[in-house]
Formats: C-alpha cells, sequence, structure tokens
C-alpha cells in the first residue's frame, strides 16, 4: 500500500515534466512551417504513457486507501471528499483530454494541427492536474514526493 502512494506520489514529477516538456516543445510550431518529426511524437507518447501508468496505480489506489471512504459522511468532511470524488474525478478528466488529444493529434495530416492538438489539450489537462494534485499546503495529507 505504502509502496504504491510513494511511486503514485513521485510518479507526479515524471507525469508532469513530460506533459509541460510536450507542451514546450509545440509551442510556436501551430503554424506548420515546421515538419511533426518522430522525436514530436515521442515526446507527446512518452507523456500519455506516464499518465496513464498514474491513472492505473491511481484506480488501484482509489480501492484500497484509507483516504477514500464510500460513504455519504464522506463528502461532509473536505478531506475525505478530496480523495473520494474531487481528486479522481478531475484527474479522470484529465487523462481523458491528453489521451484525445493524442489520438486526435495521430489522426491529423497536417503538422501545424498535430502541433495546435497536443498543445491545446495537453495544456487544459495540465492545468487541470495542477490544481487536483493534493499539494502539501493544501493541508490534505500528501506530501512533495
Ligand atoms: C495524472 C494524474 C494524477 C496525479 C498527478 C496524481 C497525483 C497524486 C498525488 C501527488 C497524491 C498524493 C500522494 C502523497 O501522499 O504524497 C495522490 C494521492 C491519491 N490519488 Fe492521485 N493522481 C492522479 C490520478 C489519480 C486517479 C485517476 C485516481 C483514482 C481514480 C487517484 C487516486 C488517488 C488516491 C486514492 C490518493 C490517496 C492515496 C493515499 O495517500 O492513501 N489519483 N495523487
Amino acid at each position: 500500500m505504502q509502496i504504491l502512494v510513494h511511486a503514485h506520489s513521485g510518479l507526479r514529477w515524471l507525469v508532469l515534466i513530460s506533459i509541460l516538456y510536450a507542451i514546450i516543445n509545440a509551442a510556436g510550431k501551430t503554424k506548420g512551417t515546421v515538419p511533426f518529426t518522430e522525436k514530436d511524437k515521442k515526446a507527446a507518447l512518452f507523456a500519455l504513457i506516464f499518465t496513464h501508468i498514474q491513472l492505473i496505480v491511481g484506480i488501484i489506489l482509489y480501492f484500497i486507501s484509507p483516504k477514500v471512504i464510500f460513504s455519504g459522511s464522506s463528502m461532509g468532511e473536505p478531506a475525505l471528499r478530496f480523495f473520494l470524488v474531487e481528486h479522481s474525478l478531475m484527474m479522470l478528466i484529465a487523462i481523458a483530454l491528453i489521451t484525445i488529444g493524442y489520438s486526435k493529434a495521430k489522426r491529423l495530416t497536417d503538422d501545424g494541427k498535430k502541433f495546435k492538438t497536443i498543445l491545446t489539450f495537453y495544456a487544459i489537462g495540465l492545468l487541470i492536474m495542477l490544481i487536483s494534485i493534493p499539494w502539501p499546503f493544501r493541508n490534505l495529507g500528501g506530501s512533495w514526493f
């Protein structure tokens, strides 16, 4: 159990950094003047893979963590509501956006549009993740690593 929490906590950085890298890599290339290469595809793919590993660990934690209590009374307790509903639901939305962005970009033929799709979906996904992480300063029992 504790090893999964540590994995989930540490993996956050790989997820955030790889998404940020894919965003920075796509920025400024949306006009279509720069070709979409294998390297660009890999940047988007690595972010997708780390995100999906995080999803699997998160789903397992959801069913074994003592911080997730399936009871109506959890809704009245901010820390319990956060893990039962807010964190998991927002992260599912963020992960869905990144998955949709990746597969949409894959199907497009215009290189500028590929970069633009990745940039848009990954940026919104990253934003949702950043506001849904139990950062230590939010007093929800989360740590930095
Ligand atoms: C990319 C998406 C995600 C990120 C970046 C993320 C990040 C985190 C972080 C930083 C923590 C705090 C760990 C600590 O104690 O230091 C955490 C806890 C937790 N996350 Fe996620 N998470 C993600 C997705 C999910 C999903 C999709 C679920 C469930 C469906 C989930 C379920 C949980 C649970 C249950 C905990 C509490 C674990 C415990 O301390 O017992 N997470 N998450």
